[in-house]
């Protein structure tokens, strides 16, 4: 599953870029990954990758989070939740890895895609949503401060 299957990079923006960067590079790791598993690749370029999309996905979601805390944003709690959620499946993905227990066939990764996308086109543009609101919402519209 690609992203032109799901629809374009840009309906998938959320309105803040840093974070918004940080999807496409989680998106185009999983694809690669996708691709190495379609491809035959060998287990140890599988392996470096799964770490590092986990790695990147802790640090993005800690991002995420100190921006959502320093904008007191209401739905953190339920936010962080998803973002375990996530990172627990990633993290179980590297150790079956490395016990040699995951047999991953083209497909078995769609599930991480369409997690990560769920995610990103409810939970997080939720988030872009509440910045944007009107000013006199408290929100940031018209204040130049659109990351
Ligand atoms: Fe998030
Ligand atoms: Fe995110």
């Amino acid at each position: 599953m690609r992203l032109g299957e799901l629809g374009t990079h840009d309906e998938m923006s959320i309105g803040v870029k840093m974070l918004d960067c940080d999807h496409r590079q989680q998106f185009e790791t999983i694809f690669e990954l996708q691709d190495l598993i379609a491809s035959g690749g060998g287990r140890g370029r599988i392996g470096s990758l799964l770490r590092r999309l986990e790695r990147f996905t802790r640090a993005h979601f800690a991002l995420e989070e100190e921006m959502m805390e320093a904008t007191n944003y209401p739905g953190l709690k339920g936010h962080v939740f998803g973002h375990r959620q996530i990172a627990e499946h990633l993290q179980a993905l590297v150790v079956f890895h490395d016990r040699g227990a995951l047999h991953l066939v083209p497909g078995s990764l769609d599930f991480l895609t369409v997690g990560h996308m769920n995610h990103v086109e409810h939970d997080d543009l939720s988030y872009g949503l509440w910045l944007d609101r009107p000013t006199e919402m408290g929100g940031r519209r018209d204040q130049g401060l659109r990351t």
